[in-house]
């Protein structure tokens, strides 16, 4: 019955740790879609998230997310679970390339955006959360901070931007053992193409959502949260959380995220710049 009720609860939510057979040679399935392994260190700021869910108060893993400040993690909003969400049922992975829930951080606070609707998902927009972990973390050559956009910014066509996660590698097909963060770069789709693109299935894309990825090229269920970051001038830089998405990795339906100049302000209003 629980189980049932998070199904329709939570669509787009990872679900427990992937359990899968190993592809078979010459059809390896590497994925985000389209991915491969991330080196550690490459991308610090990925966080995976971890809830405890279910009748057996299990830690499961839900979604992504990145860490935009010591002691602050940035999510989507469609990845916290439930009306009154408790703190103490989040925990966050930090420096690891190997999806654990071992040596995980607590959860002090858990912010939606107040815009976001619970019945709607990803698709009303203001999917945005904010994670305020327990204790600041102390950077590393595995754990820091990414960069958010300045607010003008408009991301040039051509800009190189990746999408990182632990979500599945195909449409209902959930990373392997050992569960390894994927990357994949992804193409960012221009609004009026990505409209185009959405409108005979009746979706809209809201101003604050951003669209990216091509055939074959995309984030999955289970990358939820996570961050798409574009390299500009040699920073890199937030730019979108991924939140939904028709299936993955289709010629015409690119990933929709979350849009971060259209929540600076709602972020720094929380988060204060740490350097
Ligand atoms: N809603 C999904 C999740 O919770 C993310 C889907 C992204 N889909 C896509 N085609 N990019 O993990």
């Amino acid at each position: 019955m629980m189980l049932w009720l998070l199904f329709l609860t939570l669509p787009c939510l990872g679900g427990s740790m992937p359990v899968s057979s190993d592809p078979s040679p010459g059809m390896e399935l590497v994925g985000i879609v389209g991915g491969h392994n991330a080196p550690p260190g490459r991308w610090p700021w990925q966080v995976s998230l971890w809830i405890l869910l279910g009748r057996d108060n299990e830690w499961q893993f839900v979604c992504g997310g990145s860490l935009i400040h010591p002691q602050w993690v940035l999510t989507a909003a469609h990845c916290i679970p439930g009306k009154y969400p408790v703190p103490q049922h989040f925990m966050v992975q930090v420096g690891q390339v190997r999806l654990s829930n071992s040596n995980n951080v607590q959860v002090a606070i858990v912010i939606r955006h107040p815009k976001y609707n619970l019945t709607q998902k990803g698709v009303g927009g203001a999917d945005v959360a904010l994670l305020k972990l327990q204790a600041p973390l102390i950077p590393s050559n595995l754990v820091n901070w990414v960069t958010l956009p300045p607010p003008l910014l408009t991301v040039p066509l051509g800009t190189r931007c990746w999408v990182t996660g632990w979500g599945r590698i195909a449409v209902k097909v959930p990373l392997p053992p050992p569960h390894h963060l994927q990357e994949v770069e992804v193409p960012i789709v221009p609004d009026e193409i990505c409209r185009q693109q959405y409108r005979p299935i009746n979706r809209i894309i809201k101003d604050d959502m951003l669209c990216a990825g091509s055939n074959g090229r995309d984030s999955c269920q289970g990358d939820s949260g996570g961050p798409l970051v574009c390299n500009w001038r040699g920073t890199w830089l937030q730019v979108g959380v991924v939140s939904w998405g028709i299936d993955c990795g289709l010629p015409n339906y690119p990933g929709v995220y979350a849009r971060v100049t259209s929540y600076l302000s709602w972020i720094h209003h929380y988060v204060h710049s740490s350097t």
